[in-house]
């Protein structure tokens, strides 16, 4: 880990396990079931699992193979947020949550593709790894806890409808093989 990601990571702590929970119990029962907060949630934990798989990878070439599903997931879900929750949150009364989740996964992006030049299964890439996915947790924590629950309350079911149908064709259109 360089210097500059050890002081990001004491700036921002992880968020512990218990509160991830209790986090995503609470986001999850003010979803619907089949809303896009419910989707994102399942993104959320897919992102999780993910990074688990590339972390546990025992050969170069499955790590390298699982790196790029998190990838594609990473990149998927950020997009569908970027181009319709993100600027729903700017048009509503989230301004600066809007400003600060562009900064992060824009960051987060970079760190992806920072993965990429390091090689699998070195210590390099572990740091790497651990630096991205920790930023990552932090990132999806913020979500969970405050700016989708607020998000999730904007306007009328018509509102939440489109954000919902809007969401689910910019993650598929990327994600769709
Ligand atoms: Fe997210």
């Amino acid at each position: 880990m360089s210097v500059l990601d050890k002081v990001v990571a004491a700036v921002t702590p992880e968020p512990s396990e218990k509160d991830r929970e209790e986090t995503r119990a609470k986001a999850r029962a003010r979803s619907s079931g089949n809303d896009w907060l419910s989707m994102v949630l399942e993104h959320h934990a897919g992102i999780e699992n993910a990074f688990a798989r590339v972390k546990s990878a025992n050969s170069a070439a499955s790590q390298r193979m699982a790196q790029k599903q998190l990838a594609i997931l990473l990149t998927g879900h950020s997009i569908a947020e970027e181009s319709v929750l993100y600027p729903a949150m700017a048009l509503s009364n989230q301004k600066g949550h809007s400003t600060a989740a562009y900064a992060e996964q824009s960051a987060a992006k970079v760190q992806t593709a920072a993965l990429d030049t390091l090689e699998p299964l070195s210590q390099d890439y572990f740091d790497k790894l651990e630096h991205l996915r920790a930023a990552v947790a932090h990132h999806i924590h913020e979500e969970e806890e405050k700016w989708f629950p607020e998000l999730s309350g904007l306007g009328d079911t018509s509102v939440q409808a489109k954000l919902t149908k809007r969401y689910t064709e910019e993650f598929e259109r990327y994600t769709r093989s």
